[in-house]
């Protein structure tokens, strides 16, 4: 199914096995902690609530410090331990200032979610044959640079994690396998920039995940489905899935089981074909 040229993406949910509630937050004694890139609106301040809901104390960072003092605001209204910290993606001497806090507040990190992702395709009217090379590098800067050294900057501290979790926030639109595949839904979507910067980011799953064999940190690409967020101007209109729904396969991502596999690409549904 294609709508207005986005593909609304599978809306069932089946959780990957026995990522159990428990399971969550169980870190010995210790409260697990979690950071969210992008987190100050759509689905990331829906995946800082769901974190906060297990009992985790969430760093809600955002590139603009009011927005995210806002949001974070806003989940601890609802009695959740959320704080607000500044992080642009793009920026590194706003990835240094934000391991810096970290390091200084909790002295380590249990998971990082890579969330943060723009589509500015989706509202782009220029001409051009095929793709525009400033849109490849304006989604790239953030989609996969951003994603990279924010996980660059942050893997001593989910290093010192007796269970780290990373999760790349993607979309089954980055899957080679739909995108060349004429009987998937996705075959005649065509946004290359966006596409191909979440088939990176996919791939850096993979690379990462096998890098981080020897430890016990997992990592995982996961598709929320077709959301209700901000991210295109069809999104609010056409998506199925709330970003609280769209939230519980980034949960799932991120309270993975000791037994789970590392470097896999899930949706709500269980595996996406790379
Ligand atoms: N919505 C969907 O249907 C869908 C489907 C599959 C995958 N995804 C993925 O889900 C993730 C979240 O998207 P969304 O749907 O929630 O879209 P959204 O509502 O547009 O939110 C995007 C978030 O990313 C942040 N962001 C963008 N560039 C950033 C940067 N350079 N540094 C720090 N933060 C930055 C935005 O911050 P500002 O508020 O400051 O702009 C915002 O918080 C993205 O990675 C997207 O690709 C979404």
């Amino acid at each position: 199914m294609v709508a207005g040229g986005y593909p609304v993406e599978r809306d069932a949910f089946r959780s990957w096995p026995d990522s159990g509630d428990e399971a969550h937050v169980e870190m010995g004694n210790r409260m697990s902690i979690a950071l969210i890139t992008g987190g100050n609106r759509g689905l990331g301040f829906a995946s800082a609530r769901a974190l906060a809901q297990t009992g985790s104390c969430v760093i809600l960072t955002g590139r603009d410090q009011t927005q995210a003092d806002e949001a974070a605001s806003a989940l601890r209204a609802e009695v959740l331990d959320v704080q607000a910290l500044s992080l642009e993606v793009t920026s590194p001497t706003s990835i240094a200032t934000a391991v810096d806090h970290v390091q200084q507040h909790q002295g380590r990190l249990d998971v990082l979610v890579n969330n943060a992702g723009v589509l500015p395709e989706a509202t782009d009217s220029t001409e051009h044959e095929f793709a525009s090379p400033e849109m490849f590098q304006t989604t790239f800067a953030t989609n996969v640079f951003g994603a990279v050294a924010v996980t660059e900057a942050f893997l001593p501290l989910l290093r010192r994690s007796p269970r780290g979790r990373i999760v790349n926030v993607s979309t089954t639109m980055g899957s080679l396998s739909d995108q060349a595949d004429p009987n998937s839904p996705y075959y005649q979507m065509i946004v290359p920039a966006y596409q191909s910067s979440k088939a990176a980011l996919n791939s850096v799953t993979i690379s990462l995940a096998k890098t981080l064999a020897d430890t016990d940190i997992k990592v995982t690409s996961v598709c929320p489905g077709f959301v209700q967020t901000d991210l295109t101007p069809v999104n609010r209109v056409q998506a199925p899935l709330t970003a609280d729904q769209a939230a519980g396969v980034v949960l799932t991502g991120a309270t993975l089981p000791a037994d789970a596999p590392s470097g896999t690409f899930i949706d709500q549904n269980g595996p996406v074909a790379w």
